[in-house]
């Protein structure tokens, strides 16, 4: 069975429509540093008001505990909401109060409210069904139906992802639809020669998708703090770099079942090893094998993967058909350990088939290194989400919409 799509709901002219997105941005001092899933959300906003609906944009930000936290309002995601549409967006205040009544009741036809930051109520998140489902009446009474478009959040059983969808007539925006098609075509039946590029600090974060896709893939590259637990279980010392031990036995496993299947995995030969973590901090490029034999010792951190390395990955990326990256290659917000990043994001623009950057960390890290959407073949706004739907699991959120 495929989604419900918005069609399916028949008119929206003058129907109160809740949109679930996932504007869940990243600020630094309350400023916006990445509005990429704010302008992700774009597309069905403008459709919904172009269908003459009047129109509720619901979301989180962040983990806060449950109750109000200014640290995590969406007022500054409502003010560049406004700037992107070119359009008022009323910001109400809280999420099922008097504000948030006040700012649907006020709604006419075409006219686009943000409510505040879902989390600030327990019942957004509760492991209690009875908890959730409570909330999510709450949320009910401001729509007629309800469109889920937050990718991002799909693996989230959460009110306003899973409850709200079963309390209204439900479909998906078109955000969801445009990450599902992409993403399905890693899965199946995807281009050859198939290269998985994964970094990001731990390893535990990836088996699933690294046992899933190991069975698909021609390439797996290895880089970012992942890479230390690899190089443990080739009996390499890692000084001071992250490592997990009690996963060296499971990615000894999938070294030998990636030997056993002809996959070739692409592990770093040199990696760039500083004397602390720190952008002033003094550093060395180091062959794998001697880590150890920097100035710093056992102490020695390795925070990007090496030149020669970064090369290597370059040239296999760009001899493959399909390219998915997730998780930075080093420490990229440290300008010394952002080339082993910036040469894998330059190695995917140059792809010449599909090309994903998988969200979170890597969406943040391409942009932040000067790279536009338009260089790859899809961001994904999903971190956890675009991983756990990689991994073959079931996601709530996409369930609940009719996805199986
Ligand atoms: C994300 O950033 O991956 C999504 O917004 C989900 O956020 P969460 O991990 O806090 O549920």
């Amino acid at each position: 069975m495929t989604l419900r799509t918005i069609e399916s709901l028949g008119s929206l002219a003058g129907k109160r429509v809740i949109v679930r997105c996932d504007l869940n941005v990243p600020l630094k001092d309350g400023v916006i540093t990445d509005d990429g899933r704010i302008r992700a959300s774009l597309p069905t906003i403008n459709e919904l008001i172009h269908a003459g609906a009047r129109v509720v944009v619901v979301s989180h930000l962040g983990r806060p505990d449950g109750a109000p936290d200014a640290k995590y309002t969406l007022a500054a995601v409502a003010q560049r909401l406004c700037e992107l549409l070119g359009k008022p967006v009323t910001f109400a205040q809280d999420t099922v109060g008097t504000g948030a009544h006040e700012a649907v009741d006020a709604l006419q036809d075409g006219d686009v409210a943000l409510l505040e930051n879902l989390r600030f109520n327990a019942g957004e998140t509760s492991k209690k069904d009875e908890e959730r489902e409570a909330f999510a009446k709450r949320l009910a009474v401001f729509g007629d139906a309800f469109i889920s478009d937050g990718f991002g959040v799909v693996h989230r059983k959460q009110a306003s992802v899973y409850e709200l969808a079963k309390l209204l007539p439900s479909a998906a925006g078109l955000l969801i639809a445009t990450e599902l098609d992409v993403l399905d075509r890693l899965t199946e039946k995807p281009a050859k020669p198939y290269a998985v590029v994964l970094g990001g600090s731990k390893v535990s974060d990836k088996l699933g998708v690294i046992a899933h896709l190991l069975p698909r893939v021609d390439s797996l590259l290895i880089g970012g703090g992942m890479m230390f637990t690899f190089l443990a279980a080739l009996g390499h010392q890692v000084g001071s770099s992250l490592l997990e031990k009690d996963q060296i036995d499971t990615v000894r496993g999938y070294l030998d079942e990636a030997r056993a299947r002809g996959v070739e995995i692409v592990l770093p030969t040199d990696v760039v090893v500083a004397s602390k973590f720190g952008a002033d901090a003094e550093h060395q490029v180091r062959p794998v094998d001697s880590i150890e034999s920097s100035p710093w010792g056992s102490s020695g951190l390795g925070l990007d993967i090496g030149p020669d390395t970064a090369a290597r990955f370059a040239e296999v990326i760009r001899a493959s058909e399909t390219v998915f990256w997730n998780g930075p290659m080093g420490v990229f917000e440290l300008a010394p350990f952002a080339a082993g990043t910036r040469t894998v994001a330059e190695a995917l623009t140059a792809v010449n088939g599909l090309s994903v950057v998988g969200g979170g960390d890597s969406a943040a890290a391409v942009r932040t290194l000067g790279f536009h959407d338009e260089q790859f073949g899809h961001i994904s706004t999903g971190g956890g989400a675009s991983l756990e739907f990689l991994e073959g699991k079931r996601l709530p959120g996409l369930e609940v919409l009719g996805w199986q």
